[in-house]
């Protein structure tokens, strides 16, 4: 039985799920291959890891009953042709940003079944959350192994796919929102007149901390912001200049417009 994982992509985020599947167990080294473009990133990986790589497809594939697609997704379209055919009857995994299965599905005519995923890059540290759509219901097995492929970057999700470019504008770019706010907070420290360095250090460990809190006491982000707002007290002060800033409205708008241009992005 081909039960092996064939990556097409060696880079950050294939990286990534290889050491986490690794580190899992779900499948060994001998069991993974992959591919890249001519810039010694396969080589690179398969050193690191102790997976094998080649740049034959028909080898990559030979022993494959996944393919995972994590190179660009400008790179789809040079992709040898050759692959369509060699993925005859096997599943393909796709972390392609903005690549529809129905795209997917036209450069693999033959696969058995197609799973487009939206991770985000807090996966690169085991620490992210992927959605995932499959073209039709996985089987037990398909997604036993859907979840043990995408476990190695963080929490999983099954979503229908017209719900991934509303993914892609809160979890996929959201990462580039909190790293803006962690900045505009250091800023902020910096201009009541804290060095760089101490006003960064405060800002980072106030988002970790306060992210931590959320989960381990699980009530509402409001409930947690009541609870450090005492009338006429210092945090009150700060929020009403973020109410009248129109700070959730700005946020909301920040997502639809990341989730417009997923969806334009995903047209084009
Ligand atoms: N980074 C993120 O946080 C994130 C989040 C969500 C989704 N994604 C998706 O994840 C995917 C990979 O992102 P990344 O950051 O890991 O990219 P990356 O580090 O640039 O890696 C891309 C890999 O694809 C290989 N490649 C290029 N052309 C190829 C070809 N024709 N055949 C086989 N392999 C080829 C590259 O090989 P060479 O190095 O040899 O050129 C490289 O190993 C993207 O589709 C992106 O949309 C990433």
């Amino acid at each position: 039985m081909e039960n092996g994982l064939a990556f097409i992509g060696a880079g950050r985020m294939a990286g990534a799920m290889v050491r986490g599947i690794l580190r899992k167990g779900s499948w060994e080294a001998g069991q993974i291959a992959c591919t890249s473009a001519a810039d010694g990133t396969a080589e690179a990986l398969a050193g690191e890891t102790g997976i094998s790589c080649t740049y034959d497809l028909g080898q990559l594939l030979s022993g494959a009953g996944w393919i995972i697609l994590a190179c660009k997704p400008q790179q789809l379209s040079q992709l040898s042709a050759e692959l369509g055919r060699l993925g005859r009857g096997k599943l393909v995994l796709s972390i392609l940003a903005g690549t529809t299965i129905e795209r997917l599905a036209a450069v693999f005519p033959g696969a058995a079944n197609i799973v487009r995923c939206m991770p985000n890059t807090p996966g690169m540290i085991g620490a992210g959350i992927t959605a995932f759509s499959p073209r039709s219901p996985l089987s037990s097995e398909e997604e036993r192994d859907v979840r043990n492929i995408l476990e190695a970057l963080g929490e999983v999700v099954a979503m229908p796919e017209e719900r991934l470019n509303a993914v892609t504008g809160v979890s996929g770019s959201g990462p580039a929102y909190v790293f803006e706010f962690v900045a505009a907070l250091r800023d902020g420290g910096i201009a009541a007149g804290l060095d760089p360095d101490t006003a960064y250090k405060l800002a980072l460990k106030t988002v970790q901390g306060a992210a931590a809190l959320l989960q381990a006491v699980p009530e509402s982000p409001e409930t947690h912001r009541d609870w450090v707002s005492s009338p006429g007290g210092t945090t009150l002060a700060g929020l009403a200049v973020m109410e009248q800033a129109a700070f959730r409205k700005t946020l909301e708008e920040t997502v639809l417009a990341a989730t417009r241009r997923a969806r334009e992005l995903s047209e084009s």
